[in-house]
């Protein structure tokens, strides 16, 4: 299947004088090239997908023509992808093709300095299974004394289009991901992240631009690009006139100048790049698609119903109430426990956030048996147990702090600048040592508990105090990046040794939310803040990139804890089951009532996890529409089955329900809808009976919401297949 999809090229393109003009394919798309010996090689087309034969199209009617990987220096008046100051000195770089293979899915365009033995590589990489193309570069130093690249970027996407708009999303704890939508006007626009370390708390590393005005969710042509990198990052999109953006993702250039010696040779973070003619949605389910398929770690398995204990107890955890709320959980029809922060420490204990990260041994005062009591008190009740940690972080109250002061993210002539609970501290990532003591913490654990099955991996503090003890003072500008590098290390280290623990990403919540991490994470949390309504929003930013499936999304109390709201159990449940299902609070808390709706909810969403975690995501009615509704479904791949979830969030007189509209049907078919758990005192005139996809989609439903937080999930079932025509 694989060679029907991908054009497979010579393995080797013998370029002469003539225009060669490369084809990089998904399903979908067609990425252009012209590669020409001697000469820049250039992006002629990015769009839906077109046969090598349509190449004169493309130049009759003008392609782009934009330099795949500008380099400064020369005829460099534009935004330029990189900037080196060679051997001697000089400033200047001129690449130009020297060949090009293509090789499966693979296509390396390879460039040379004219004058000097620097050598650039651009990887192309298409997936056969959805429409994402992936490029970065490999730069190497062939001369003979070292050189410094002072700006690297992964890659270059253009298009030419007037009236394009841009979709960005920012944000800061408790509010990850929030979604501005503007038209991109002349001038330089920049998406930066300076943090060091979480580097989704605020802007994120992820855009789509919209080429046919306003972004829709379910048509027009739409470019989505996100940048596979942990650490700081600058997007830029340089728009000259009204139609001409040049889109340049990669590692931020400021204070990371890197120094290459004589052979060495660095390697760019993936930029994935998608485009798709259905909208934004188009765009994201082509993420989510990839993400299942290829970047995300275990992509194509389902998650757990867990309860995760931080709401609950905070810190105030010990075997007795661990084991109350697994009790409790297990009476839910849930799956995993997992034990968070407060667990650990000896001579430092955490009862609080003051103190003991990175002393990873049993506070034997509230967990007197260890953790293997608290795993076994789980599997007596047929529930896996999952843990929480901390690694890249101490405190300055702790054992590890006073065993390796040296070991900390710090310049030593200065004064510590502390985080959380005044005395949090960055481990430094870049040396070894730390990485190898990262590595230990879960090896350990995994050697005391075998059967462990989760973990949680928290992170919360950003490079506050920038130096290294590690790094020589030559290299001090390669923290940044040997920071990452360390972690990635750390991680490809962990998953070789313990492929099927299942791995939390959080960082103060959704602060590390990015596609570079994913491939060693099944799951993040997308949020602190577990407000069902400020969630409505939050995950409808954060699903334009990544998929439900590794969206942690769980009910909590009521007065939220966060924003003191009070909602409904049921529109709690209708918000977090459109991810990964989850709980966060006492199960003794809820009443009766409270209890049996819950076990029903549990059990609901275990019929649609498939549909949910496996199937595509279209977005219908999006909260920023200020209408105070928002509407979201899930459809199989196949299209057979659908869950349908529609949400009332304000409240007020003549605030009339809209229509519903659905997506993502097959319009020949016939579906029964039948709706879960409705509390709403008018009956619903679908219930049960069948529609035609074509008029769900066309016509829509009226399912009207009264009250503030009412909520509506339907499932629907193909029937009949009817041609319409
Ligand atoms: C962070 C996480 C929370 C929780 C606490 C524990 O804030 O985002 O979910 O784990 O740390 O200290």
């Amino acid at each position: 299947m694989k060679h029907l999809l991908i054009s497979i090229f010579a393995l080797t393109l013998s370029l002469g004088a003539s225009a060669k003009d490369v084809f990089v394919n998904t399903p979908k798309t067609t990425l252009m090239l012209a590669v020409n010996e001697g000469q820049t090689p250039r992006i002629q087309y990015y769009g839906s997908r077109i046969k090598p034969e349509q190449a004169h199209e493309v130049y009759d009617a003008r392609g782009l023509n934009c330099d795949a990987y500008p380099a400064f220096g020369r005829d460099s008046f534009d935004e330029t992808a990189l900037s080196v100051t060679h051997a001697d000195g000089n400033m200047s770089t001129e690449l130009v093709v020297t060949g090009c293979q293509q090789k499966g899915d693979e296509t390396i365009i390879s460039l040379k300095d004219k004058k000097y033995d620097f050598f650039v590589d651009i990887y192309y990489k298409a997936n056969d299974k959805s429409d994402v193309i992936v490029t970065w570069t490999v730069i190497r130093n062939g001369e003979k004394k070292p050189i410094k690249l002072e700006q690297y970027a992964s890659g270059v996407m253009s298009l030419r289009q007037e009236g394009a708009w841009l979709t960005h999303f920012h944000g800061s704890w408790g509010q990850e991901a929030g979604m501005t939508e503007e038209p991109l006007t002349a001038g330089l626009k920049t998406i930066v992240n300076h943090d060091g370390v979480r580097t989704a708390m605020d802007d994120r590393a992820e855009v789509m631009i919209s080429l046919d005005g306003k972004p829709q969710e379910n048509s027009g042509r739409v470019i989505g690009a996100a940048l596979c990198w942990t650490g700081n990052y600058k997007l830029r999109i340089e728009t000259r006139g009204k139609n001409r953006h040049t889109l340049l993702a990669g590692i931020d250039d400021l204070h990371t100048a890197y120094t290459l010696k004589s052979g060495e040779s660095f390697t760019t973070p993936e930029l994935a790049l998608a485009f798709s003619d259905e909208g934004k949605g188009g765009v994201s389910r082509a993420f989510h698609r990839w993400g299942r398929n290829v970047q995300l770690h275990n992509g194509q398995a389902l998650r757990e119903i867990l309860l995760n204990s931080w709401e609950g107890v905070y810190m105030d955890v010990n075997q007795e109430v661990c084991e109350q709320m697994m009790d409790g959980l297990k009476d839910l029809g849930g799956e995993l426990f997992v034990v968070d922060d407060g667990w650990f420490g000896k001579k430092y204990r955490r009862t609080n956030d003051t103190k003991a990260l990175g002393d990873w041994v049993t506070d034997t005062e509230k967990l007197p048996n260890g953790i293997p009591a608290l795993v076994k008190a789980a599997e007596d009740r047929g529930l896996k147990f999952g843990i929480w940690i901390e690694p890249e972080m101490t405190n300055s109250e702790s054992e590890l702090f006073e065993a390796h002061p040296d070991w900390v993210v710090a310049h030593p002539t200065r004064e510590l600048s502390k985080g959380r609970g005044g005395t949090q501290l960055v481990l430094d990532l870049s040396n070894p040592k730390v990485q190898d003591f990262v590595v230990g913490i879960v090896d350990n654990l995994v050697k005391e508990n075998p059967t462990l099955h989760y973990i949680k991996w928290d992170c919360n503090m950003s490079m506050q105090n920038f130096g290294s003890s590690y790094l020589t003072a030559d290299k001090q500008s390669h923290l940044f990046v040997d920071y990452h590098l360390g972690l990635r290390n750390a991680l490809e280290r962990i998953r070789a040794a313990h492929p099927d623990l299942v791995i939390q990403l959080c960082s103060s919540g959704g602060g590390r939310v990015n596609w570079g991490a994913l491939p060693y994470f099944d799951e993040f949390w997308v949020s602190d803040d577990t407000d069902a309504q400020q969630r409505l929003f939050i995950q409808w930013g954060t699903s334009h990139f990544f998929p439900p499936m590794a969206m942690a999304q769980h009910v909590s109390a009521s007065p939220n804890h966060q924003t003191g709201r009070v909602i409904p159990l049921k529109f709690r449940f209708d918000v977090a089951m459109t991810g990964r299902l989850g709980m966060e609070m006492k199960p003794s808390d809820l009443n009766d009532q409270e209890r049996e709706y819950a076990q029903k909810a549990v059990a609901f969403y275990k019929e649609i996890r498939p549909i949910i975690q496996l199937g595509d995501l279209y977005r219908l009615l999006s909260p920023y529409d200020n209408k105070g509704f928002c509407s979201e479904m899930f459809v199989t791949e196949d299209k057979s089955e659908a869950v349908f979830f529609c949400y009332k969030f304000e409240n007020y007189i003549g605030l009339e329900s809209p229509r519903w509209h659905m997506a993502g049907l097959d319009p020949d078919a016939t579906y029964q809808l039948t709706e879960f758990g409705s509390t709403d005192r008018r009956s619903s005139s679908f219930e049960g009976k069948t529609f035609s996809g074509k008029f769900l989609m066309e016509t829509g439903i009226d399912a009207t919401l009264s009250g503030q937080f009412a909520s509506r999930v339907i499932r629907l079932k193909k029937g009949r297949v009817i041609r319409l025509k």
